[in-house]
């Protein structure tokens, strides 16, 4: 069967659109299943764009999302629409039964949000599948509920903007969909004619997923699969017709990085107009090194977790103890963990023959299928936190004795002595404290009791290398299957507190369209280790001469072999671990200097783009030679990176370029992205193939 999205493939009829709406005072509609409601990335996505999205749309930008009441409950809160067009939109859609959540996203920036209850709209799910077979030639099996809840939700949108754009008649309308989840919509809005104009962001392809989460040459091979058979084999030919029908009905498309648009350009067959790389809302502290005190701060209660994780066992020094963590989604070979694991034995090794005394603990953060907490993990919070108090309680009974003795101290009187300021009872609770610390097993290297322990693919590959975390290894193991949160009861911190507590983010990704997880330790001035696979890695490689002396280390998966990669990954953090306290604060100090590089207010610059892109697509008849577009923007936009005050060589030196993804056009008349602008990305032709080095 070939790919139905010919159907709806080809130029908008501009026949459909009225050529007089106000393209300058525009509306914006967000559209993601993650709006309001954390899953991965694209959750980092939205909430970190908000702020500068609002402060260019104030209240003609509003975000749309399916309804997540947990996290609703929390981030949402609910208000009257101020719109008069959307109120009336919204008062339709539920005189229907359909449910919708109206308020403000409570995160910075507070942009409007509109959350739709799907459960609302299932009755009429299978007309719906019917019509989407009709008019896109999308077939959607019964059984598979994440792609019905993705049915109900585009036709549940596509409603929506129908209302709204019929009720709002004089603005232009700018719809920008974000992954396949969202994409339901855009090929119905291109065949019901909609009056407006939209955007398909994919920050990912989901066969690259998942030929990637195989074993496949992929990078070698990008431009020769066949992609319908492909899709079939693995069951999610359905969801690739609609990722594909997103791509080809959006007047424009753009994905998140330069890998991603030559990928996508082979699997969607559409080439992207352009690349949006994901920025952050970066936080500048009044004090310049206000992140190394939160760092020290932070650093303390790992500590504090990592003694108690180690009871029995705490024969390392926390002064040479280094923190490297590892987290995200669990995509056992996309996020690069079963390098991470191989590289980390080969890491003790070499620490080991080379007496060094430092420690590493490394984290492996990635959500599992769990029972609970291991009673082990309880339990070793608990004892040091029993000891912690018991001595805190013998300080004060020590005090309160040698006050007492030098008050009633004469000259020529001793003074008090250590063996009378601790008392029998002292001694005893003491005593017992340390007793419950005995244990006759290793520090364990999972925090929770797991539902498939013996088939989890961490561990087997954590047993295989056998890092037990014996008192003779240099490098220990912490896997904690589910996300840091501050409500835990072993490690209560944010995972952003985590982060900057840590020394370094270890990212060894073989799939990964941008990866936020690097770039977040990168404004928190923590150094990271990723991969020129990764979207993030290859914009950094791209735009710094010297990224390792800026703590940002680049391991080589494209090029090399597997095992030269593991090495090379091993000498990172070997390196790494050899540098002093000072060189790590100077090393600190660099990394945080590139916060500016990723901040939104730079990177936000491609949006502005893709959205101008649209709407000359939609209505070129409202562009006159007057109309004064983002390019003025671009003109006070100068890179704002200083030099590092101890290293040569900086950034490459790139004024006069344009923006963050100046490899694409994103602009009309130019022609779209084209391959070679990306063409770094194609391989040598005779690679050696693939050959996994080590068992998954
Ligand atoms: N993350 C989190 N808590 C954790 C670990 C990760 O909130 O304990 C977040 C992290 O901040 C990042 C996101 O998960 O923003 C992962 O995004 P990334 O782009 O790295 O990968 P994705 O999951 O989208 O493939
Ligand atoms: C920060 C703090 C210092 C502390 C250092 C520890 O820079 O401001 O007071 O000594 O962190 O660094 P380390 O790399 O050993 O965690
Ligand atoms: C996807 C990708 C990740 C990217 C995120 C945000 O989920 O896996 O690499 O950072 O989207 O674009």
């Amino acid at each position: 069967m070939s790919s139905p999205v010919t159907l709806i493939n080809g130029t908008r009829e501009r026949g459909d659109v009225s050529p007089h709406r106000d393209v300058k005072n525009h509306m914006l509609f967000e559209v993601s299943t993650e709006a309001a409601n954390r899953v991965g990335g694209i959750y980092s996505v939205i909430k970190s764009k908000a702020p500068v999205t609002t402060a260019e749309y104030g209240d003609r930008y509003t975000l749309i999302g399916p309804l997540n009441r947990a996290s609703a409950a929390v981030e949402v809160e609910p208000l009257t629409p101020s719109n008069p067009e959307l109120a009336q939109s919204i008062a339709n859609m539920r005189d229907r039964g359909i449910g919708l959540l109206y308020g403000r996203w409570l995160i910075d920036g507070a942009p409007r949000i509109l959350l739709i209850d799907t459960t609302t709209g299932y009755r009429f799910l299978d007309e719906w599948k019917a019509d989407l077979w009709n008019t896109a030639g999308i077939p959607i099996p019964p059984e598979d509920g994440e792609t019905n809840e993705a049915v109900v939700f585009g036709y549940l949108v596509t409603w929506f903007l129908g209302e709204f754009v019929s009720h709002e008649k004089k603005r232009a309308i700018v719809a920008n969909f974000h992954e396949w989840l969202a994409g339901v919509a855009l090929p119905l809005l291109k065949k019901r004619k909609i009056d407006i104009t939209t955007i398909f962001t994919t920050h990912a392809t989901l066969l690259g997923r998942y030929l990637c989460a195989g074993s496949v040459d992929f990078y070698n091979n990008l431009q020769y699969f066949d992609v319908d058979h492909e899709a079939g084999q693995r069951g999610i030919y359905h969801r690739y017709c609609i990722e594909r029908a997103a791509a080809h009905a959006a007047d424009v498309f753009t994905t998140v990085s330069n890998i991603t648009a030559y990928e996508s350009e082979h699997l969607l067959k559409r080439k992207p107009d352009g690349v949006c790389p994901n920025g952050l809302n970066v936080k500048k502290f009044s004090a310049m090194h206000e992140f190394q005190n939160l760092h020290q701060q932070s650093k303390e209660k790992i500590h504090d977790f990592v003694r108690g994780h180690f009871y029995g066992h705490n024969d390392f020094d926390p002064e040479n103890t280094l923190y490297f963590f590892t987290a995200g989604r669990y995509e056992y070979r996309n996020k690069g963990v079963d390098m991470f694991i191989e590289s980390l034995a080969r890491l003790n090794h070499r620490l080991k023959v080379s007496g060094s005394k430092t420690t590493v603990v490394a984290f492996i953060i990635m959500p599992a299928q769990t029972r609970s907490l291991s009673v082990e993990a309880l339990k070793g919070q608990a004892v040091i936190k029993s000891l912690r108090d018991t001595v805190s309680s013998i300080e004060r009974e020590v005090g309160k004795r040698i006050f007492e003795q030098a008050l009633k101290w004469h000259e020529g009187d001793e003074t008090p002595e250590n063996k009378d300021l601790l008392s029998s009872t002292d001694r005893v609770m003491l005593r017992r404290r340390m007793f419950a610390m005995k244990r006759n097993t290793l520090p364990p290297i999972v925090t929770h009791n797991m539902v498939n322990d013996g088939e989890d693919l961490v561990l087997n590959q954590i047993r295989r290398v056998q890092l037990f975390n014996q008192p003779s290894d240099r490098v220990k193991i912490i896997f904690h299957p589910e996300f840091i949160n501050a409500e835990s009861p072993i490690l209560p911190m944010a995972y952003e507190d985590f982060v900057r507590g840590t020394h370094m983010g270890v990212f060894a990704s073989y799939y990964e369209p941008w990866g936020y997880t690097p770039a977040e330790c990168t404004v928190m001035g923590v150094p990271s280790i990723t991969t020129n696979l990764s979207g993030f890695g290859c914009y950094m490689e791209e735009l710094l001469d010297n990224s390792k002396d800026y703590g940002i280390y680049i391991v080589d998966r494209r090029t090399k072999g597997v095992d030269d990669s593991v090495n090379q990954l091993a000498d990172c953090m070997f390196e790494f671990a050899s540098k002093s306290k000072r060189q790590r604060i100077n090393q600190r100090n660099r990394t945080e200097r590139l916060s500016d590089l990723l901040d939104w207010k730079r990177m936000g610059l491609e949006y502005v783009k893709a959205r101008q892109l649209a709407l000359r697509r939609t209505y070129p008849a409202s562009f006159d030679d007057d109309y004064e577009d983002f390019e003025n923007i671009f003109e006070s936009m100068e890179p704002k990176l200083s030099r590092p005050f101890s290293v040569p060589g900086s950034p490459r030196n790139r004024s006069g370029m344009m923006t963050p993804g100046d490899f694409a056009t994103l602009q009309e008349g130019k022609e779209g992205l084209s391959t070679e602008d990306y063409i770094a990305w194609k391989l040598p032709e005779e690679e050696e193939p693939d050959d996994y080095a080590f068992p998954l």
